[in-house]
């Protein structure tokens, strides 16, 4: 059982209705935190979420109803001149293009962090990612800028940059089941993982609250178990189904011909632009391991990246077999 938190505050989340951000709701929650979540009226992947909707799946916090990206919205709607002490923030771009990372990721962030200073906030516990420490991307670039922000902020803060999440790398089930091959790029030992769990996340951010060693600090964090390829998540697949494996290979060159021929015609018709920059993200996913790099080396460190929680990416693979899970599908796929 989740211990409550010794100091119980109001905190203000944005991001919500995100996978991480639900979960992290309810571990605020369970710690006997005051919840407000500020959350869009239509919510979710592709606005499927209702008010009413938001409310259920937030049951335990009070939810309030506004744009994010609006500083009298915030304001009005949002902190409403009320006292907060915290805010956490799990609210990221759902498509990573350009114009929105640097509207929701960087813009967004800066303005409710004005807002959340006016409110009497002195602490802030940030969801990024862990490849922002090699940034090639619009939204890496994005992200990093506001975490830059924030630590010349003065408030107490905990920037989280998790490896990958389940659903990210959970997408072929479906295709493995209905008898499909397991797609890799290269021969699928081209990048490794430590995955970790969406509660496991959500617990993490939420102790960032009360742990002052997880104050003051940029926390990159793995799930539990060794780092693992595309190609082992295969494998365990396919034993699961208790199948032979089967993989089909795609080359990473495919992946550079997608990006030079988008990135070209982009430059005249702009919606294609924005279509490039989503074939980097799949490119950089494809060759870019979610580990700590190692400054001295360069390289990737499984053994330098942390773990916490006791969910693997294997018993979320179980779960979703037995049926007791489903994959979560956002705009970030891939596969
Ligand atoms: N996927 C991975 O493997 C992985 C790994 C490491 C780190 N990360 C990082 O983790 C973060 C969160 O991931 P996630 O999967 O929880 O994200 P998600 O499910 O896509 O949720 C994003 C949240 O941001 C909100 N949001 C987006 N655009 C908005 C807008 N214009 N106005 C108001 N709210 C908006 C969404 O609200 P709506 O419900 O209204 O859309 C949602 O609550 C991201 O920064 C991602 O880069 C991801």
């Amino acid at each position: 059982m989740t211990p409550r938190s010794p100091n119980p505050r109001r905190v203000f989340v944005l991001g919500a209705t995100g996978t991480i951000g639900r979960a992290t709701v309810q571990a605020l929650v369970r710690r006997g935190h005051d919840v407000v979540c500020f959350v869009r009226p239509r919510a979710g992947v592709g606005g499927r979420l209702a008010p009413d909707d938001s409310a259920r799946l937030l049951a335990g916090a009070t939810v309030r109803y506004g744009d994010v990206r609006d500083p009298a919205s915030l304001e009005g709607d949002g902190f409403r001149g009320e006292r907060f002490d915290a805010l956490v923030s799990c609210l990221a771009s759902r498509t990573g293009a350009p114009r929105d990372a640097w509207a929701i990721d960087h813009r967004a962030h800066v303005v409710a962090l004005d807002a959340a200073k006016a409110a009497g906030v002195t602490q802030m516990v940030l969801l990024s990612a862990i490849c922002v420490q090699k940034p090639l991307l619009a939204f890496q670039h994005a992200k990093l800028a506001f975490e830059s922000e924030l630590i010349a902020s003065g408030l107490v803060y905990s920037i989280v940059r998790p490896t990958a999440f389940f659903k990210s790398l959970s997408g072929q089930v479906e295709r493995v089941r209905q008898g499909r091959p397991f797609l890799v790029f290269g021969d699928g030992t081209l990048t490794a993982c430590k995955p970790i769990g969406d509660d496991d996340l959500a617990d993490y951010l939420a102790d960032c609250l009360d742990d002052a060693n997880l104050q003051g600090r940029v926390l990159p964090i793995g799930g539990p178990g060794d780092a693992i390829t595309p190609r082992q998540q295969g494998e365990h697949l396919f034993a699961l189904l208790e199948r032979p494996p089967r993989f089909k290979q795609v080359p990473v060159a495919l992946l550079d011909t997608i990006v030079g021929v988008l990135g070209t015609v982009g430059r005249v018709v702009p919606p294609l632009a924005a279509k490039a920059e989503l074939a980097r993200i799949g490119r950089y996913y494809a060759t870019e391991s979610m580990l700590v790099v190692d400054p001295a080396t360069g390289r990737y460190d499984a053994d330098a990246t942390p773990s916490t929680g006791g969910t693997t990416l294997f018993d979320h693979y179980a779960a979703l077999v037995a049926g007791t899970a489903v994959v979560e599908r956002g705009d970030h796929a891939v596969f």
